[in-house]
């Protein structure tokens, strides 16, 4: 029996025509799949439980007697109409940012023609990359939304100061503000600059902030007005008017706040079922002292990558959901063919916590995959080292050794000597705050480690195998369990928004698939689980 019922039957009869009722598997999952039509489960005159579609409810009279229904509720339904609109998207749906470029142009362009967000991953770029990239985005995105990351790097400010720069000047419309820890001036300097009001005398807010959080206190200042000693200076330096400073008390920092709980990179692993409840509550606190005129979005980030996952996150209230880790794993990603075929086969347990290049001095870890590589325990081994000792030359003799053959392959001076022409061209404060500071210098000496490693995983550098920083949360082996037999088992058949649609559309189908068990149906295991199909790949759809 594919479909069984032992719940309470609806008060309505259907009426309809009986060559519409399906009993079979492949019948009642086609009608299942239809979600944007209305799904009935009745019982004919033979005693056998089927489903349909199409008829009509009548409160009394004659007709079958309806077991349990769904209505229609498609893909396109899930999450915050608002998002959807705001953005001009099909699905609330977002693949964020990957440093380095991994999240490349080509993924932002590829989610954008879906009508889906993406943010180009421009954390680790130097200007003139970012520059170009956004160049090709636009030119390929003349009507669609697009973001690009803005990443607080507090060891970096003059980074960010120069993105913001470089953002406002070539009219990038929305930022996915990151890892900050506190609001900067920078990030209020974008926001405010794109303030100003229309004919009727409405704000306007030119900028967008979607900014990504993971604890309730660096959630909070993204949910008030820019802070006052921000404006003054901006005023000051005649970065802002007179009147955006007036109108930046009436707006939040952010339009839309992603949550982001246990995920690849940069992460606290908090689990979203606890986090998630805990930032909407805040936001609703926050709002009703602020009496915002548009209420801020809270999004979803963290382990999703499966339509379970997605649909959990909506219907915990999630405005939207935010991918990052699947997305790595397809052709449009900027990594190395290696990388793919690596986290093609990964497990859920395939991951581990490592220090962070642009946070290592602070202690923050982000996740990293364990399997196929060695970056995870060497780079714990050079936070230790850090932590231990006060400079490179306390370093235990064999320890050095060991370090400067296996893992640097070059005498630490000579690293050293790297880290001046590095600085010295990016950012030369970097290099004068070391000059006295031996400690110092040895972090600037173990982040050269940190950050070249990822960008050799990214350019697929033979023999660095065992050195690549490959950023991963446990979604991407969930991702590979459940694709396990479909045509996006391998690699080279995922792409970023066909992943997307299916997850989305998997979403709605196991919507109406826990509606009608909540309503006492009993579905078969196939029944239950979303398959994947090749006919329903999103190319397939663009062409029909
Ligand atoms: C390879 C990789 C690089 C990432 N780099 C960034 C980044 O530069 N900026 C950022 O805001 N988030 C970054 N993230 C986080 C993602 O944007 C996203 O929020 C997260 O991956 C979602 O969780 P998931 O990995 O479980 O899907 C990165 C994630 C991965 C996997």
């Amino acid at each position: 029996m594919s479909i069984n019922f032992s719940g309470t039957p609806q008060q309505l009869f259907w009426k309809g025509s009986p060559r519409d009722i399906v009993f079979d598997v492949e019948g009642i999952r086609q009608k299942l799949l239809e979600t944007d039509k209305p799904c009935y489960v009745m019982k004919d005159f033979n005693g056998r439980v089927g489903v349909s579609n199409t008829g009509a409810l009548v409160s009394e009279g004659r007709g079958l007697q309806v077991l349990a229904m769904a209505n229609p509720m498609s893909a396109a339904q899930l999450g915050d109409p608002t998002f959807r609109s705001d953005y001009k998207l099909k699905y609330a749906y977002k693949t964020g940012a990957m440093a380095n470029g991994i999240a490349s142009a080509d993924l932002v362009i590829a989610i954008g023609k879906a009508n889906l967000l993406a943010s180009y991953g421009a954390a680790g770029q130097v200007p003139e990359k970012i520059n170009a990239s956004i160049d090709k985005i636009q030119a390929n995105l003349p009507h669609q939304t697009y973001a690009v990351n803005l990443i607080h790097s507090p060891s970096e400010q003059a980074l960010e100061a120069a993105a913001v720069d470089l953002f406002l000047d070539k009219g990038v419309k929305v930022v996915e503000a990151s890892a900050f820890l506190a609001l900067t001036e920078n990030i209020v300097y974008y926001r405010v600059a794109g303030l100003s009001r229309d004919a009727s005398n409405n704000i306007v807010i030119a900028n967008k902030v979607i900014a990504k959080i993971s604890r309730k206190e660096v959630a909070i200042p993204f949910m008030k007005a820019a802070p006052e000693e921000f404006i003054q200076s901006l005023l000051a330096k005649g970065k802002i008017t007179a009147e955006q400073a007036e109108l930046a008390k009436q707006v939040p920092m952010a339009d839309d706040i992603t949550v982001e709980a246990d995920s690849g990179g940069h992460t606290d692993n908090r689990p979203l079922v606890a986090l998630l409840p805990i930032i909407i509550q805040l936001r609703d606190e926050l709002q009703k002292q602020h009496n915002f005129s548009t209420k801020i979005r809270i999004g979803a980030a963290g382990g999703i990558s499966t339509p379970s996952s997605a649909l959990a996150a909506f219907m915990m209230g999630a405005a939207y959901v935010v991918t990052g880790s699947v997305n790595q794993a397809c052709v449009e990603a900027g990594t190395s063919e290696h990388v793919r075929k690596l986290l093609q086969v990964v497990e859920s347990t395939d991951v581990m916590g490592a220090p962070a290049s642009d946070m290592f001095e602070m202690g923050v870890d982000l996740q990293v995959l364990k399997r196929g590589t060695l970056f995870g325990p060497r780079a714990k081994k050079l936070y230790h080292y850090y932590k231990t000792y006060e400079s490179i030359d306390e370093l235990p003799a064999a320890d050095r050794k060991n370090l400067e053959e296996k893992v640097f392959r070059k005498p630490l001076e000579e690293i050293w000597q790297s880290c001046i022409e590095f600085f010295e061209e990016r950012d030369p404060e970097q290099i004068e705050r070391a000059k006295n500071n031996p400690r110092r210098k040895m972090a600037l000496i173990f982040r050269w480690y940190l950050g070249l490693s990822s960008n050799w995983a990214n350019a697929g550098t033979p023999d660095r195998v065992l050195d690549y920083q490959i950023w991963c949360g446990p979604s991407m082996g969930a991702f590979n369990d459940w694709v396990k037999g479909s045509y996006l088992e391998s690699y080279e058949n995922r792409k970023v928004a066909d992943v997307a649609v299916q997850i989305m559309e998997g979403a709605a189908y196991l919507y109406r698939v826990r509606s009608l068990e909540m309503q006492g149906v009993k579905l078969s295991s196939e029944l239950e689980k979303v398959i994947i199909k090749e006919e329903t790949r999103e190319e397939h759809r663009v062409l029909v």
